[in-house]
């Protein structure tokens, strides 16, 4: 079935939604929304975005009709906020979990994959006025039915299409992963998502290489600290604490 604004409009009144054809991104409209200072709660759905961005500095494109692509305004509560990357990443695993798709996993901090091929990104991004929090646009990018065959993702990407026994309406995943956010963004206490999260992820006590700005470093992922920073066992013996960077399996020297 094809998105389009009645459709998303009827399904999920009153919430104010904007559906796009072909937009550049979802997070900079909805940036945009928190920086006019109108209401948190607004949804920005594309069918296409021309410049669609993912984590750290990439971009991110799914062709036009095979990928769930949304942005959902936040409101500036800390606690949610340091915890929206999980929150993304949860609700994205719920949902396949609950298309009886097995194999679901996170790999640190927010990518959700399925027998370790990425269905799913998630991009939380903040509006800040000097040290006051605005709001939070979550960005979240799920392959629907993106064919990766021939393509250099072919390896390491998979569409919930590929796994699931019958097609689904990208409304229908919709519906469900805006339930399960605000469920979560109503408790108070993040300390159940944070063990959800936690449970999920798919690289606790393997032998990882995490690379960031700083390079890249190989050890063991020994567990995540209540801000959902990886700690590693370095090969020196010494500790190390990743807050952001791209993790993979293995040493990779
Ligand atoms: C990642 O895997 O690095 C995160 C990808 C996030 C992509 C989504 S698609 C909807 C929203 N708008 C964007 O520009 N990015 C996010």
């Amino acid at each position: 079935m094809t998105l389009s604004q009645e459709r998303l409009e009827a399904a999920l009144k009153p919430r104010p939604v904007h559906f796009y054809e072909q937009l550049d991104s979802t997070n900079d409209v909805a940036l945009a929304w928190i920086r006019a200072g109108k209401p948190h709660g607004a949804l920005f759905v594309a069918d296409e975005q021309i410049s669609g961005r993912g984590r750290l500095g990439r971009s991110w494109y799914a062709p036009p009709g095979t990928a769930l692509m949304f942005s959902l305004t936040l409101p500036p509560q800390p606690d949610l906020s340091a915890h929206a990357t999980m929150l993304g990443a949860v609700v994205v695993g719920e949902l396949l979990e609950r298309l009886g798709i097995s194999g679901v996993g996170i790999k640190w901090p927010n990518d959700v994959q399925i027998d370790g091929h990425k269905v799913c990104g998630v991009l939380p991004e903040a509006v800040w006025a000097g040290d006051r929090l605005v709001g939070l646009a979550l960005g979240v990018g799920l392959n629907v039915r993106i064919n990766f065959s021939g393509t250099a993702l072919a390896d390491k990407a998979i569409s919930i299409e590929n796994v699931s026994e019958t097609p689904v309406d990208r409304l229908d995943l919709l519906v469900y992963l805006l339930e399960r956010i605000e469920y979560w963004a109503a408790r108070a206490d993040m300390t159940v998502l944070r063990a959800a999260w936690q449970a999920r992820l798919n690289m606790l006590g393997q032998r990882v290489t995490v690379t960031t700005p700083a390079g890249s470093m190989s050890g063991t992922a020994v567990t995540v600290d209540e801000y959902g920073a990886l700690l590693l066992r370095l090969d020196t013996g010494e500790d190390f604490r990743a807050v952001a960077g791209d993790i993979a399996i293995g040493a990779q020297e």
